[in-house]
């Protein structure tokens, strides 16, 4: 039963002690944030990865990129375990090394002839946290950075002020809701469509780009509409409306605000009480939000429930497997990036960390 499981995990915890920290993302299932440690956005949580150099192991109740970043972001000696090793997430793999590389290959050919003297073309590619550790590790090789939702226009910043032209992996949405916020018009931020020549572009929209944008999605995020707003405003006429950036361009601009799941809990938190919130994201931090603040009322704009499949199949039963194992001195579904991959895409987190203030 869940009671049993929660007092299985507790007790695991309590042997484990210092030894052991639970970092869990805010779209996690209530009765895994109930246990962790720390609970927060990607950015957050990559970070209390850094801050516990100390545990031995660091169970990530999230996705496998999250886990893999904790990892490269660790010491050698810890080991990040990933409870359920079938929770990835579906717009990270909408991006993979081949495919990126080959549009790499094709972009530096075309903008060969404004290489500096050591043949760098300036172009800076950018990948949003949600990637493969793979894909942050040719950032990193390639002069390029890492972001989260809750920095993306500061390392976009950052980019620009080392190129003229960023190419943005993997989720279009977040890309260009953040340049066009910067002032970066449609026209300059063509599609890339990994399996078609020049991305489906031709030369001349890939020569006055300045931002490519991959065609990755968040298949949560796109399923909030325009209609949606319109409905929840026409229902409640004081109605606030905030989603998350992964969100379609249309959305974000019919909407109050938008920011990362940090963002919208703060915005929440620091609502006048009564107030109505309507918001664009994953339906668990939604619910959860709805249940701590009982003074405003808040609701997910898509009625029908919208979770994230694979962020839900951290089920308790797999956090307790994992922490029985190390208990019992097993470690259980580690996630260890390879060195060869691990050193370039630090350096690619590393700049995201340096370039935020
Ligand atoms: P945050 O960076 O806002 O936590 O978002 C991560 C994510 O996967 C959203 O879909
Ligand atoms: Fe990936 Fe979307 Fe789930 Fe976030 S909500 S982990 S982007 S599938």
């Amino acid at each position: 039963s869940d009671e049993e499981l929660h007092q299985r995990i507790q007790a695991a915890k309590d042997t484990l002690q210092d030894k052991l920290v639970i970092l869990g993302h805010f779209y996690q299932r209530d009765e895994v944030v109930q246990l962790a440690d720390y609970v927060g956005d990607s950015f957050q949580l990559a970070k209390a990865a850094l801050a516990h150099p100390d545990a031995e192991a660091i169970v990530f109740c999230g996705v496998h990129f999250m886990a893999e970043t904790a990892d490269m972001l660790s010491n050698p000696n810890q080991h990040v375990i990933l409870p359920n090793l079938a929770a990835g997430c579906s717009m990270a793999d909408m991006a993979n090394i081949d495919q990126v590389e080959d549009a790499w290959e094709q972009l530096v050919e075309i903008y060969g002839d404004e290489a500096d003297a050591e043949g760098r073309v300036p172009l800076v590619p950018v990948t949003y946290m949600n990637s493969s550790a793979a894909i942050k590790a040719f950032c990193g090789r390639n002069g390029g950075i890492v972001c989260t939702s809750s920095n993306a226009s500061t390392v976009l910043e950052w980019a620009f002020e080392r190129g003229q032209r960023v190419i943005f992996f993997p989720d279009q949405h977040l890309g260009r809701n953040t340049a066009k916020a910067m002032g970066i018009s449609l026209e300059d931020m063509p599609l890339w469509r990994p399996n078609l020549p020049l991305g489906g572009n031709t030369e001349d929209a890939l020569e006055r780009a300045k931002v490519i944008l991959w065609n990755g999605f968040c298949s949560v995020h796109k399923r909030f509409t325009v209609k949606q707003i319109e409905q929840a405003r026409e229902q409640y006429p004081d109605v606030r409306v905030i989603v998350h950036p992964e969100c379609p361009m249309d959305v974000v601009d019919a909407a109050d605000e938008s920011g990362s799941t940090d963002y919208i809990r703060k915005a929440v938190e620091a609502a006048p009480a009564g107030s109505t919130i309507a918001i664009g994201t994953e339906i668990n931090l939604v619910q959860r939000l709805a249940a701590e603040y009982p003074q405003h009322t808040i609701f997910c704009l898509d009625d029908v429930v919208c979770p994230c499949s694979t962020m839900y199949r951290i089920h308790p039963g797999y956090l307790a497997w994992v922490l029985e194992g190390l208990v019992a001195g097993e470690v259980r579904n580690r996630i260890s990036v390879d060195a060869a991959v691990a050193e370039p895409a630090r350096v690619a987190l590393e700049r995201m960390l340096a370039a935020l203030p």
